[in-house]
């Protein structure tokens, strides 16, 4: 069953640079590539689609490249409604979301709110997103919740979650080639499958998601039994 897969959108600055562009043309051309990427799950039947936008390393960047992305966040997260109501999408953020610009708070709240009714599609964006700070902060949430439990099992942890009770990705699918997780989903990733595409995330599309769900289908997973 294939019902949540993450992907590290990796590869716009390369992308660009291939091309004699900008990196932020590159990030331009990646944040148009979510409405593809998303349409083509839900063609799959898939029902949760995790992205990772921004992650707590990269305020490490320039802060003008910081700044683009942050604009460009909140500028999409508007351009985008009429598709996601017309799809079925739901926007749901998830990371220390507190700690952006409020204009980028205020427009994704607003997103999530109207479309908190659609069922097609959960969109996860994953906006300074830190999987260490999120385990933190799941055992802050544990620590000052006066109905916490006696023990801490590996079911009851996952309410205190950025999404309470998210079922863990069956795929996770990096572009850019990278080999490795950047910090993302540390507790959810525990036995997802990795798939790593060559291609960079704004020529990642339709054809490229359906060749990962067919590898995806083909491998066995024995979650360490024979
Ligand atoms: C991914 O593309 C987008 C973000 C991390 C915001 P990059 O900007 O990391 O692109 P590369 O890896 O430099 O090519
Ligand atoms: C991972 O990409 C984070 C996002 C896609 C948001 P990076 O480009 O930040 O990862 P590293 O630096 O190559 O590990
Ligand atoms: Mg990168």
């Amino acid at each position: 069953m294939l019902q949540h897969i993450a992907i590290i959108m990796d590869g716009n600055g390369r992308w660009a640079q291939a091309r004699g562009m900008s990196r932020s043309q590159g990030h331009e051309a990646g944040t148009r590539q979510i409405a593809v990427v998303a349409k083509a799950a839900i063609e799959l039947g898939v029902k949760i689609l995790t992205l990772y936008a921004f992650s707590t390393e990269n305020w490490k960047r320039p802060s003008a490249e910081v700044n683009f992305l942050m604009g460009l966040i909140s500028k999409y997260s508007y351009e985008q409604l009429g598709e996601m109501q017309k799809n079925g999408i739901r926007l749901n953020c998830m990371g220390r979301i507190e700690q952006l610009p409020a204009l980028v708070r205020k427009s994704v709240h607003k997103i999530e709110e109207a479309t908190a009714n659609n069922s097609q599609l959960i969109l996860n964006i994953a906006l300074n997103y830190g999987g260490r700070a999120e385990i933190c902060d799941a055992v802050n949430a544990i620590l000052q919740d006066p109905d916490r439990p006696e023990q801490i099992t590996e079911t009851n942890f996952r309410k205190y979650l950025y999404v309470p009770n998210l079922p863990d990705p069956e795929l996770l699918i990096r572009t850019g080639g990278e080999l490795r997780i950047s910090n993302f989903l540390l507790w959810q990733l525990s036995y997802s499958e990795i798939y790593v595409s060559e291609k960079y995330w704004p020529e990642f599309g339709d054809a490229e998601l359906r060749q990962a769900v067919t590898e995806f289908q083909q491998r066995n997973r024995r979650y360490g039994g024979l």
